[in-house]
């Protein structure tokens, strides 16, 4: 697969405006003076994070741009990650539904949107964001008629919460970094809500960070949506038993860094070449039986000579080291292992314990 990139149209026209904004000459002037506004963004998410992230730091259109310049790249390309492995989504007879729950400046949202080409769409962008909102809508104006020209938009601005009271249906319902934000108590409720609103294909795509202090609330809202909401998991687990993994479940996914954030990173200096997040979709319909063995990479892969060896959580619920050999695939095969990562999903023809019990040998199907 080639590597996953981020729109060079969306990229300018945060640049266009953030260039308006800070009244600079070029990119990457306008990046240097927009700097600040992003390092504080960037640390209030990772190095300085407070316990409840709950700060309203969308609060104006700066806000919004060094927000946008610096973590719409990233989202669109862990949304890309992720979409990628679905099956399709199911043909519906009027535009597709989708809520955007927490929009922010609409980076999930047009990942999606990307994703599903030019089909009809009716997309409810909801955050309590005035300018978030704001900048979203301007983005769609703008980009609307050459990327999603069947594609309309409507807003909500008010708190989550007020989805209670919400009784409209979406096929597709959309909950990007949002989660983190909220007390437990709240996780959940949203969690429910946003399953009522779910039309009987629909389906939720949830993503979140890693942040290991909040425990893996994830598993929790995995567990709550098996049990309790009579929902079925599309990924990224290949089964439904209880997770077998010890820690919290999680994909570490590489992709081509845009333009402006190879050039904010010179200063910057994060590992942003790597996107760890956890993810789940969930729909209420019961998914297709897979006649394959699947198998998701739970741990970094190792290369040895001639063999990439991992952990995989497989369709039969359970965790298994494998050995893949390379002289068992062609040559865009064996490229494919030297790069597997964690997070990626396999399809096996067949696994066989080996000598050592922890080991297993294992052939992927042809496709
Ligand atoms: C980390 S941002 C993610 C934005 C967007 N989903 C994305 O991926 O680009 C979280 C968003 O949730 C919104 N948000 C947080 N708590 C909210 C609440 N209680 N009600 C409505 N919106 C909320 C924030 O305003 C912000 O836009």
């Amino acid at each position: 697969m080639p590597p996953i990139t981020y729109p060079p149209e969306l990229e300018a026209h945060w640049l266009h405006l953030a260039q308006t904004e800070t009244r600079a000459g070029s990119d990457r002037d306008t990046l240097r003076r927009l700097l600040p506004d992003i390092q504080r963004l960037a640390d209030g998410f990772t190095t300085r994070r407070p316990d409840t992230p709950a700060a309203p730091y969308l609060k104006d259109t700066r806000a919004c741009m060094a927000y946008s310049l610096y973590f719409a790249p990233q989202t669109h390309a862990r949304l890309t990650h992720i979409l990628a492995e679905l099956p399709p989504f199911p043909d519906t007879t009027k535009p597709l539904r989708i809520l955007d729950l927490g929009a922010g400046t609409g980076a999930a949202a047009w990942a999606l949107l990307d994703h599903l080409g030019d089909r009809p769409i009716a997309l409810n962008a909801w955050d309590h964001s005035r300018p978030a909102l704001r900048g979203l809508h301007d983005i769609f104006s703008a980009l609307r008629r050459a990327r999603w020209p069947q594609a309309t938009l409507r807003t909500t601005h008010a708190p989550l919460d007020g989805l209670a009271a919400h009784d409209e249906t979406y096929d597709v319902i959309l909950m990007h970094y949002i989660l983190n934000e909220l007390p437990p108590d709240a996780r959940r409720l949203l969690l429910s809500r946003a399953a009522r609103a779910l039309a009987p294909n629909g389906r939720l795509v949830i993503c979140e960070p890693l942040v290991h202090d909040a425990g893996d609330y994830l598993r929790e809202l995995r567990t709550q949506a098996l049990t309790d909401l009579g929902l079925h998991l599309l990924a990224p687990c290949p089964h439904e038993q209880p997770c077998p993994l010890d820690d919290a479940c999680h994909d570490v996914r590489t992709w081509q860094l845009s333009r402006a954030l190879q050039m904010l990173n010179t200063t910057l200096r994060r590992d942003l070449r790597h996107l760890a997040f956890g993810f789940l979709v969930l729909s209420p319909a019961t998914p297709p039986p897979t006649p394959t063995f699947r198998a998701r990479v739970v741990g970094s892969p190792t290369q040895a000579k001639g063999q990439t060896l991992c952990p995989v959580c497989c369709s039969n619920g359970r965790i298994h080291r494998i050995q893949l050999l390379h002289r068992d695939v062609d040559t865009p095969g064996r490229k494919a292992l030297r790069k597997l990562e964690r997070g990626q999903l396999l399809t096996l023809e067949s696994i066989q314990p080996l000598g050592d019990p922890a080991l297993f040998r294992a052939i992927l199907a042809q496709k």
